[in-house]
């Protein structure tokens, strides 16, 4: 049997002394060696939370990051309702990656939902209007408008999900 028949993975704020990333291959060599080397690094000096779906052992199948970000004044056109004239507070969904073995079961879409979950939660406290996603290429692109992402006018790869939407989703939930 495969591994990923069997286990059962557990959604987890990531901790670098727990979470065994020595295997992970999502097939992007630049998500890969983020994983192992720099999102331990940059959660410890608070420029990035990194999450994990991880195994009861820590092994890593999948994983997301979140940070606080800001788009530049006049970036998303109008008909959300922003200001105009300011920079707007964001939630940047920087990275989400599922391990090859575990491809085509939900895992992404598992993890896009606690992403927007926590980002709408944190928007509480916080205020940030949108949620970004760098897309890095049209198959993630792809991945992201099947949930309501936009593109930038002028970056398609550059996506967006207004919180209020995020919102609306989960209050509809309850
Ligand atoms: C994108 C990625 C996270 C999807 O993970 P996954 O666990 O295979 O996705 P899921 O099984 O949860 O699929 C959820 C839905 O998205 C769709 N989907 C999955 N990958 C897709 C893609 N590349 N393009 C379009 N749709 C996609 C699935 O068909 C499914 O839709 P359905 O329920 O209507 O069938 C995964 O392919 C990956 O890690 N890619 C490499 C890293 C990457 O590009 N990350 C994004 C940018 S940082």
């Amino acid at each position: 049997m495969n591994r990923s028949d069997a286990v059962e993975l557990h959604l987890e704020r990531f901790d670098r002394a727990r979470h065994d990333r020595g295997s992970f291959d999502c097939g992007v060599d630049a998500l890969n060696t983020y994983l192992k080397t720099s999102l331990g690094q940059q959660h410890r000096r608070d420029v990035t939370r990194g999450y994990v779906l991880a195994d009861d052992r820590g092994r890593v199948a999948g994983f997301f990051t979140l940070s606080a970000g800001l788009l530049r004044v006049g970036a998303i056109p109008g008909g959300h309702g922003f200001p105009v004239r300011m920079p707007l507070p964001t939630t940047l969904l920087g990275r989400l990656a599922v391990d090859l073995a575990f491809r085509g079961r939900g895992l992404g879409e598992r993890m896009l939902v606690e992403a927007l979950r926590l980002a709408v939660e944190t928007s509480e406290i916080v205020a940030s209007a949108v949620i970004e996603v760098d897309a890095k290429d049209e198959s993630a692109r792809a991945f992201y408008q099947n949930y309501g992402f936009q593109s930038l006018p002028d970056d398609r790869e550059h996506m967006y999900l207004p919180m209020a939407t995020a919102r609306k989703v989960f209050e509809e939930g309850r």
